[in-house]
């Protein structure tokens, strides 16, 4: 698992710098770091049963409570644009600590209107009777980790679901009253042919979601997967058939009205992830549990990753912060730049360099989107970090 970043020291009591906007649209993340099995190629913040000692929902929820105590105390609580319950693997959780949490939010921040309440979900934990649990505790959006629909990628991602089992549980979740689903992919997994990974695309438009993520597999050291490539016991993964996936799945998707709007998510109309957006404008948001990392105007600020040291430190009356950073104003615009690019919305040409703009265009990396505006080509999104450089000057 990767170490948290290095940061300032964060106050025990949780005190945040003031002259902060907490006018700007809020948002909440609920990481929930528990897995039934962890798969070979994922090194999140989650541990399964046998790593804890058994798992202990009714504490964990009670210091996710506390956190939100918390929040209410240093922040300026406002209503809820969206929330997020992200893992690690939230459908684990039991029905009444769902709810005790969105209850919680709920009181302490409210939700906005409509506010979108996604939560994500595997497909082996889906069933009509949890489907309808989920809708009524205020989850409003369901992210189903389909990654394949080819059993010999499944195996190799150690994945424990079955090839049919997310698109089951995408085409129950409307009857069930989600309007907004969506579907995760991995492509870039070494053995998978282009064809076989057309069927996976194929397979999750079929579906019926609203929207579709597709990820590049990541070999990520201190996990199953680091270790058999090491080992030489699966190819590193090839870049160039990564690239062809990363083609075919464009294609495939904007045949079957699916739009790109960030380098790695495709919509419908109606269907792009308005928590993620969030992230991507640069809003405010509060990210609970271990490992979670907050962003209030320029302060970011992340949890210890331990649930039992989370647990500890809020049970103590502590912040559960392991550190933060303060950004000055140069780094805000530098990370606006990396965040923005990512988007289909883009730029309005009069926001960037000219010289750089100019390169780029030649080299068929950037293009014209809606309006005057300028977005990433599909080769541009495959090489996103080689143009935020040239943008920002540094190449
Ligand atoms: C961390 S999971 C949490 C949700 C849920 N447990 C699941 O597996 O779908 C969110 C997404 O991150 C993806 N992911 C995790 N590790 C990855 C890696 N090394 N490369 C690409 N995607 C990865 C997962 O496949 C999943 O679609
Ligand atoms: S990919 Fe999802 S289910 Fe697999 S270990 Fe990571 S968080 Fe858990």
């Amino acid at each position: 698992m990767p170490a948290l970043p290095d940061g300032d020291p964060a106050p025990a009591d949780g005190r945040l710098p003031g002259g902060l906007d907490w006018n700007r649209t809020l948002r909440a993340y609920v990481h929930v770091p528990f897995c039934s099995s962890r798969c070979g190629y994922c090194d999140f913040n989650t541990y399964t049963a046998a790593e804890l000692g058994g798992l202990r929902f009714d504490s964990y929820v009670e210091a996710i409570r506390r956190e939100i105590g918390l929040a209410t105390q240093v922040g300026h609580p406002r209503p809820l644009a969206s929330v997020f319950l992200g893992g690690g693997t939230p459908s684990l959780l039991p029905v009444p600590d769902l709810t005790a949490i969105l209850d919680g939010l709920r009181q302490a921040f409210g939700l906005e209107p409509g506010a979108e309440v996604t939560m994500e979900a595997n497909p082996e934990d889906v069933s009509g009777d949890t489907l309808a649990a989920w809708r009524e505790a205020g989850v409003t959006r369901l992210s189903l980790g389909m990654q394949s629909a080819d059993a010999a990628t499944l195996r190799l991602l150690q994945r424990v679901h079955t090839p049919g089992a997310a698109v089951a549980a995408a085409l129950a979740a409307p009857a069930a009253g989600f309007e907004h689903v969506s579907l995760d992919l991995i492509y870039g997994v070494p053995g998978q042919s282009l064809e076989s990974w057309r069927e996976t695309v194929l397979s999750a438009v079929e579906a019926g979601p609203d929207h579709i993520s597709a990820y590049a597999l990541g070999v990520e050291p201190g996990t199953a997967l680091g270790r058999q490539v090491r080992r030489g016991e699966v190819p590193v993964p090839d870049p160039d058939a990564a690239a062809q996936q990363y083609d075919v799945a464009d294609e495939v998707l904007g045949e079957h009205g699916y739009q790109w709007y960030e380098i790695s998510n495709w919509a419908r109309p109606g269907g792009r992830c308005e928590h993620n957006l969030g992230y991507w404008r640069g809003d405010n948001w509060w990210g609970f549990g271990p490992g979670a990392h907050s962003h209030v105007d320029g302060v970011r600020w992340w949890n210890v990753k331990r649930p039992a040291t989370y647990q500890s430190m809020l049970a103590a009356g502590h912040s559960p912060a392991a550190a933060r950073e303060v950004l000055t104003a140069q780094q805000r615009e530098t990370e606006q730049v990396m965040l923005q690019v990512r988007l289909a919305d883009g730029f309005e040409r009069a926001e960037l360099p000219e010289a750089p703009v100019e390169r780029l265009l030649a080299d068929g990396l950037l293009e014209n989107g809606d309006g005057a505006r300028l977005h990433l080509t599909r080769r541009g999104r495959m090489l996103a970090d080689a143009v935020t450089r040239v943008l920002l000057g540094w190449d």
